[in-house]
């Protein structure tokens, strides 16, 4: 039986229910987060609530909880579940209300925290993607429930047999439907810059900063379609998917079509910061 968290209570999964009037089933208006626990520590804690922060802000829905206390939470569900690693969801919407776009003053949001066992990532398999139209919105750097664009492209990924759709914008690649994107051109290891087309993914953030001091240093630059599709290697990276390599796109072959010499490194030095050895 698995425990969550909701709006102050600890209940069974089962158990927790919202109002059909909850802005969150109704427009969708709420954010959110996915952090990752491995052997019982969650990576990044304060990365992802300082998102979660900035996620609220643009939203306009004021964050009922002090770290701590999202802590506590965590840590709470934590203790209630046997096994080592998980992912933790966290969900806040901006409240249950009559259904009219603009807000009433002074709703509660809804807070929701569920943890779910993770299945350990195995760094040999590798995925193929697409590359696809983003057709989202001009905020992606909102982690927002709003998913339905991500939704239709990870299902066009789906179809084509792919597991990932590489979005590109302008001719210029942003990110994946639930990921980051890294590629190696030229001899170097590159992401695209944040800005507002893309997430500012706790995993691409922490890479580009374990990696900062290493001949594999991340350059953050604009990346043309061209560009990745004569990439040497592309990986994926998101925090239940950790590391991915992208055997092919569109069909074709990335590389050997197999994990590459950046990508075992960068998962080496990956792998010993999660474990705590740096
Ligand atoms: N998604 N970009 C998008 C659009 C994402 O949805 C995600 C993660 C990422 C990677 O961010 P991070 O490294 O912080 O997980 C990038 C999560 C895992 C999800 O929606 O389930």
């Amino acid at each position: 039986m698995s425990l969550c968290y909701l709006d102050g209570a600890f209940l069974p999964l089962a158990e927790a229910k919202v109002s059909v009037l909850d802005r969150g089933f109704i427009f969708g208006d709420g954010v959110y987060e996915v952090m990752p626990v491995f052997g019982r520590r969650v990576l990044r804690l304060e990365r992802h609530l300082a998102r979660l922060e900035r996620s609220l802000a643009a939203v306009d829905i004021a964050n009922p909880l002090s770290r701590a206390q999202w802590a506590d939470i965590v840590e709470r569900l934590l203790a209630a579940q046997a096994g080592a690693d998980f992912t933790v969801y966290v969900q806040l919407t901006r409240g249950a209300a009559p259904r009219n776009h603009q807000p009433p003053a002074g709703i509660a949001p809804t807070v929701f925290v569920m943890a779910s066992p993770l299945a350990p990532v195995d760094p040999a398999v590798t995925v193929r993607a697409i590359t696809h139209e983003d057709f989202r919105w001009q905020r992606c750097e909102i982690k927002s429930t709003s998913l339905l664009a991500n939704v239709l492209l990870r299902q066009a990924a789906v179809a084509a047999g792919a597991a990932e759709a590489i979005l590109v914008r302008d001719e210029l690649v942003t990110e994946g439907a639930a990921s980051n994107v890294f590629v190696v051109v030229d001899g170097r290891l590159r992401t695209p810059p944040l800005s507002t087309h893309l997430l500012p993914g706790v995993t691409r953030d922490l890479l580009v900063e374990i990696l900062a001091d290493s001949a594999d240093a991340v350059l953050e630059t604009d990346l043309t379609r061209a560009e990745l599709e004569r990439a040497d290697e592309i990986f994926l990276t998101s925090s239940s998917r950790e590391l991915a390599a992208v055997s092919h796109l569109d069909g074709r072959p990335v590389g050997a079509s197999a994990p590459g010499p950046v990508f075992h490194r960068v998962v080496e030095r990956y792998a010993a910061f999660k474990h705590g050895g740096i």
